[in-house]
């Protein structure tokens, strides 16, 4: 069950939004341009929507800004309640990348940001085949989440966590299931997408995945 994180994610759901905006330090430049990021994953998704991970609802607010339909699923029951409390009238449900129950209509955008390397590799394509099911025949996929060029580049982060003394931030990055764009675009390439990656900041990608016609 892809759901390891639940302990942590209630207990930072009271002070996630304040981490987003800068406030701790070690996480600044994981967070650097947040807005933009969440704006940029909006305006790429198209149609109904189903986000994974809402967190406390940020992304999903802007969906709703845009006039979006919007289907939320999310593991963590302290992030479930700040988001239901931000935004009382979208269905937000419990569950995860792997087992969440289906909403009534097809999606034509499957979304989410900065959770999807909560899942293994091995889980990640799990996903993404499941994905491709039942996504609408040209539906996409829009993610935003921290990825590496390399192993290379990943290690040499790492290290300047160390070096910076950011001891949360480093066993973070060695300890969840960061992945690097080769992996992730072969993933997507074996399930029918054409995927583009888009740099953000020092950590985190846009990646833009649209079902192939015919697959
Ligand atoms: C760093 S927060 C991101 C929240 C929000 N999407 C944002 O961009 O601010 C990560 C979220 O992913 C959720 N999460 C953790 N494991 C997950 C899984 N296996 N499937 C779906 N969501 C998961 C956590 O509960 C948390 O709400």
């Amino acid at each position: 069950m892809a759901r390891n994180f639940n302990d942590l994610f209630d207990a930072w759901s009271e002070t996630y939004d304040q981490t987003v905006v800068g406030t701790d330090i070690e996480y600044k430049e994981v967070f650097a341009y947040y807005e933009q990021i969440l704006d940029e994953v909006a305006k790429k998704s198209k149609g109904y929507i189903v986000e994974f991970g809402v967190g406390t609802g940020n992304l999903t607010e802007k969906f709703l800004k845009n006039g979006f339909d919007v289907y939320g699923v999310e593991p963590s029951e302290g992030m479930r309640s700040r988001a239901k409390e931000k935004l009382p009238n979208v269905p937000i449900v419990e569950g995860d990348f792997l087992e969440f129950p289906m909403p009534e209509k097809k999606p034509d955008t499957i979304t989410s940001t900065y959770a999807f390397h909560h899942l293994t590799d091995e889980e990640k394509a799990k996903a993404i085949a499941h994905f491709s099911d039942i996504l609408n025949e040209s539906g996409k996929i829009v993610f935003a989440d921290t990825i590496f060029i390399d192993d290379a580049a990943k290690q040499a982060i790492i290290k300047e966590a160390l070096q910076n003394n950011y001891q949360r931030l480093a066993v973070d990055l060695q300890t969840e299931y960061y992945t690097t764009i080769p992996v992730l675009k072969k993933i997507f390439e074996e399930n029918g997408f054409q995927v583009t990656f888009k740099q953000m900041n020092a950590f985190v990608w846009l990646i833009n995945a649209e079902k192939r016609r015919g697959d």
